[in-house]
């Protein structure tokens, strides 16, 4: 099993940039790795590395890494069950979909948790590959079901630090303690209609993977929060507060927090930002941990005026994301720059694409589904799942449900139409951005849809710099350089 550096050791050496964790495999390995290696912190995405995991086995793991990962992974079980449900030598054969993966439930079966922990595994494990370099991992607050067995699995290929948003990630510190003691632990769900607090996820690791594992290292937490207010809220218990911050600014890719007060949208839609969507720094700087500043930062001025302000540094997307280390398609990082170099790259802020409801940023793309002809005209179905929420049925049971899913099917479980309007298939289409989507029966396959940062100042700079794409290694050669 890696090993890692010490909590204690690792604060006193904080990065400057965080390479954001963008999801679904976006922030590979691949893309982590680059960046640990030069010193900053690398951060996979951990959204769905479930489904990463099985459908990079499927298209017959050409490279080896996935099998070279497993290798190292300490219950040789619990691989070979994997392998054989889903290992496809040579590939798929052209038109040959994917096989399904459970979904995400409140009581995961042995399966679901195996294909969790291992891809959560696999993904840190080759992130840290070569290396002593500092590796993250990003999770969702929203997916809460899967946390427990993906933080395990990360947790197992020795993660440095776990970085959580889109949420309130109170329990998580507790989750983490638990984990590398191998303890049995549970995770709160929040279930809509049911304010009872009394649903949650659990997981037991001797269950799952014997008694023989040492005790793991109790990665950093660092809680991606939007305002001054959740920062404090959270520091003020010691049992849920977490290690740092990464505050994070409505320009973001990604989902952003909702605008705070009456919902307002511009001429084209836009939810509307205003001046208390913006976090008050020298609040966040009072409450006392370290914090990284984040959303619309990826230039070397910004990274030096987030310093100069308190911050210990950045944490940046967009640029990381063009680069040629990211899991994008070649062809959609081709589509993104020639529109950047036409100065054509617009990124719109979308109040319904989300199943999460919270708005979402969209790169306008022709034949991806910010075309609002082509999120239509998809046909409706929920088989992937990651996004549902629990909900409690009228016969006191939990169902799920995704405002993406066929609309009368949403409506019969006590969504509304006006829910439905306008949503997309984010789990779909995000595993379409990176390679891994689905073949239809009718041999339909799924649009991708892009998220971006709305400023793409950066990402403009560096076309200049490097008119023929950029790497890793040059964004952080850039941010970094002395002024
Ligand atoms: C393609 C893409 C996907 C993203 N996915 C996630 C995600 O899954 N979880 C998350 O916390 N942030 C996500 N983000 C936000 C980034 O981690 C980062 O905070 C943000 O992009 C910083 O702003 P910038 O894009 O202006 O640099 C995503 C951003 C991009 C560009």
């Amino acid at each position: 099993m890696t090993t890692s550096p010490p909590l204690t050791a690792l604060r006193r050496a904080l990065p400057t940039i965080i390479q954001g964790g963008m999801g679904v495999a976006v922030s590979s390995w691949r893309l982590a790795s680059a960046v640990a290696r030069r010193g900053q912190l690398g951060v996979v995405s951990g959204t769905a590395l479930d489904l990463v995991l099985a459908r990079r086995l499927e298209d017959g793991d050409l490279d080896g890494s996935v099998r070279r990962a497993m290798a190292a992974f300490p219950v040789r079980s619990v691989v070979d069950r994997v392998l054989k449900r889903h290992l496809r030598p040579g590939g798929r054969a052209a038109g040959v979909a994917y096989t399904p993966v459970q979904r995400l439930s409140m009581r995961p079966g042995r399966a679901v948790q195996e294909l969790t922990v291992l891809g959560n595994f696999v993904e840190v494990w080759l992130a840290k590959e070569g290396h002593d370099g500092i590796v993250g991992i990003n999770y969702l607050q929203k997916i809460q079901m899967a946390m427990p067995a993906a933080a395990y699995g990360a947790m197992l290929a020795g993660v440095d630090v776990v970085l959580v948003g889109a949420g309130i990630p109170r329990h998580l510190p507790h989750l983490l303690d638990d984990l590398a003691a191998h303890r049995p632990t549970r995770l709160p769900v929040d279930v809509v209609g049911d304010p009872s607090g009394d649903h949650c996820v659990e997981i037991d690791p001797p269950g799952l993977l014997g008694t023989g594992i040492p005790p793991l290292n109790r990665p950093m937490f660092l809680a991606i929060v939007s305002s001054e207010v959740l920062a404090a809220y959270l520091t003020r218990d010691p049992a849920i507060s977490p290690d740092g911050f990464v505050i994070e600014g409505h320009r973001a890719g990604g989902h952003n927090a909702p605008p705070r007060g009456r919902p307002v949208r511009d001429e084209r839609g836009q939810p509307v930002f205003g001046a208390r969507d913006q976090a008050d720094i020298g609040k966040v700087a009072a409450v006392g941990l370290p914090f990284w500043l984040a959303g619309s930062l990826g230039t070397p001025e910004a990274v030096r005026a987030a310093v100069a302000a308190g911050a210990t540094g950045v944490q940046v997307g967009t640029v990381f994301a063009m680069s040629t280390d990211s899991g994008l398609t070649p062809q959609l990082r081709e589509q993104v720059l020639a529109a950047l170099h036409a100065d054509e790259l617009e990124v719109l802020t979308d109040a319904d694409a989300s199943p999460t409801g919270f708005p979402f940023k969209v790169a306008q793309l022709d034949g991806t589904l910010s075309e609002p002809a082509l999120r239509e005209t998809r046909p409706r179905l929920c088989d992937l799942g990651f996004l549902r929420s629990p909900y409690l049925k009228d016969d006191g049971l939990v169902g799920f449900r995704c405002p993406a899913e066929p609309v009368e099917m949403f409506v019969r479980k006590g969504g509304t139409v006006e829910e439905a309007t306008g949503r997309a298939c984010l789990c779909n289409a995000l595993s379409a951005d990176v390679g891994l989507g689905q073949t239809r029966p009718d041999g339909r396959s799924e649009e991708a849809l892009v998220t971006l940062g709305a400023d793409l100042t950066g990402a403009t700079r560096l076309a200049e710099l490097y008119p023929d794409g950029w790497s890793a290694d040059h964004v952080l050669d850039w941010l970094l350089a002395p002024a």
